[in-house]
């Protein structure tokens, strides 16, 4: 299964199937114009540009993510896989490859938010080495949800590289055992 997964930039054609990922993950869905605002910002390598990737398997978008960017920061907005395809490691790969691009554009640091009971998702981001930095108190406006900031002070350390290649050697892992 993972093996069949390709990592492509988003385009405008991928918008339909992100949005019905969309609308069944998050209590508040990004709209199609949101999305489209963010890929016309997409490319170069100044603040406010943005990255935004879909995981494609024959057929069909199963996941996505994207980041825009304020100088050396990226600061991840986005990141879904489909229930039906989650924990075959599409998370960890679309991750990985938004990492790569955003090294790729000269960004060094990473930031996000997480709601504060999204425990699988803090998980799973500590994998990659982001670390808890703060909290902010009832950051999302349709649930007074807090939100738990993270981040990674340097994607081109020598320890975060060695992590995500730990990373990188488990997906190949999965990819023959699949
Ligand atoms: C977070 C999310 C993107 C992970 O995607 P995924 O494709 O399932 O992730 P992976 O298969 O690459 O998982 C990597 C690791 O994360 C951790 N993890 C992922 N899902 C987990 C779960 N349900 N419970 C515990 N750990 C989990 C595990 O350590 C896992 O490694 P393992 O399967 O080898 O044990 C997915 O759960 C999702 O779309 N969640 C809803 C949206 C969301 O919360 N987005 C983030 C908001 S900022």
């Amino acid at each position: 299964m993972i093996g069949e997964v390709e990592i492509l930039n988003m385009s405008r054609e991928d918008l339909e199937e992100v949005c019905f990922i969309e609308r069944r993950t998050f209590p508040s869905p990004w709209s199609r114009g949101v999305f489209e605002n963010e890929l016309a910002k997409a490319g170069g390598t100044r603040t406010g540009a943005t990255i935004y990737l879909v995981a494609k398997i024959p057929g069909r978008v199963v996941g996505y993510t994207g980041l825009f960017q304020v100088g050396d920061e990226g600061h991840i907005t986005n990141l879904a896989v489909d229930f039906k395809y989650r924990r075959k490691g599409i998370g960890t790969l679309l991750v990985l490859s938004l990492i790569e691009s955003a090294t790729r554009r000269g960004i060094k640091r990473l930031t996000l938010e997480v709601r504060k009971p999204n425990l699988v998702a803090q998980e799973f981001y500590r994998k990659f080495g982001f670390r808890e930095v703060g909290l902010r108190k009832g950051y999302y406006s349709d649930t007074g949800e807090d939100a738990v900031v993270m981040w990674i002070g340097d994607i081109t350390s020598e320890d975060c590289l060695k992590r995500l290649e730990g990373l990188r050697e488990e997906l190949r892992e999965k990819r023959r055992k699949s």
